[in-house]
């Protein structure tokens, strides 16, 4: 059902930090430049009012054209507006077909089907194929609703172009009937965390097919403590990123997302005493009193590469 991507996409780059911009307040922008954000996402969705969108897609366009945010470092993400607006067409077409060259992906919004991102790769390959654009294009899908989460295998694996699926914490809520307004975090009502089911479902689709797990944004941008376990949470569950909707979240992100140098010395204490215990022909042993076995190796593996791969972008 998808098409192939050749030459193929612009390689992994971090994504630690997604710092959501509305695309109606250029101001913003060179701030979100200056960020130490991996990733800036110019929002033209849910921060744009309905009669702000055509100014929100020229400020995209506008700001692609005059600044180049790859070379200053910067992912950049368009979020469209979804396929049940009547947005999103001209969302894509005009931003593509005029800033196209400048962009890594696109996101999309309530991707509740597979047959949406379908939708997407197919008018990204037309406007690329019309406009000769050499570089194809990302797709991000954001995982917001009950019947997305229920086709979280054939949306996880629809296209060759998708490179993450994002948590929307607060379209899901709304979606679920969840008792809540705020976006992300912990509800008092609740023993533990409402969102763990469907961020672990996430990570799994993500891991699955080879995609970036990025977890939610979190309404609440004065509670640094509550975000800062949002994202251990999310850490700890495999994300390899979180958004940021607010400048003093970003540093937090990037601290939860990089694995500090006790993680990656601890690591690599494993796979050293894991090499030692194998050239003796042994598959376990212990180390500061627990026991290591293969298993061990491939969980240290990840956080070492997780920090060559940080290093080296
Ligand atoms: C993000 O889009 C959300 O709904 O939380
Ligand atoms: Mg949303």
């Amino acid at each position: 059902m998808h098409d192939t991507v050749n030459p193929p996409l612009i390689p992994f780059r971090a994504q630690r930090c997604l710092l959501s911009v509305p695309a109606i307040k250029p101001i913003l922008f060179d701030k979100a430049l200056a960020s130490e954000s991996d990733c800036i996402m110019l929002d033209c969705e849910d921060s744009v009012a309905d009669a702000d969108k055509s100014r929100a897609r020229r400020n995209v366009i506008n700001a692609l054209s005059a600044i180049d945010w790859d070379d200053r470092g910067k992912s950049v993400v368009v979020r469209v507006n979804a396929i049940d607006t009547h947005h999103m067409y001209r969302d894509v077409v005009s931003i593509v077909e005029q800033a196209g060259k400048a962009i890594h992906s696109i996101m999309l919004p309530k991707a509740n089907t597979s047959a949406d991102i379908y939708m997407l790769e197919k008018l990204l390959q037309q406007i690329e194929s019309q406009c000769g654009l050499i570089r194809p294009i990302g797709i991000e899908a954001i995982i917001e609703s009950a019947e997305s989460v229920q086709n979280l295998a054939s949306i996880a694996s629809a296209s060759q172009r998708l490179q993450a699926l994002h948590f929307g914490a607060g379209d899901f809520a709304a979606s679920c009937g969840a008792r809540t307004v705020n976006i992300g975090g912990l509800n008092e009502d609740f023993p533990g965390d409402p969102w763990h089911p469907v961020m672990q479902a996430i990570v799994l689709a993500c891991r699955a097919n080879g995609l970036r797990p990025i977890d939610s944004a979190y309404g609440d941008f004065k509670d640094k403590k509550g975000f800062l376990l949002a994202a251990k949470r999310a850490a700890a569950l495999g994300f390899s990123g979180k958004w940021a909707i607010h400048p003093d979240q970003i540093p937090l992100v990037n601290q939860v997302m990089t694995p500090t140098r006790e993680e990656v010395d601890a690591a690599k204490a494993v796979i050293e005493a894991m090499n030692r215990a194998e050239s003796n022909g042994m598959g376990a042993t212990r180390i500061g009193g627990k026991m290591v076995d293969i298993a061990s190796i491939k969980m240290a593996k990840n956080i070492v590469e997780l920090d060559q791969f940080i290093r080296s972008h």
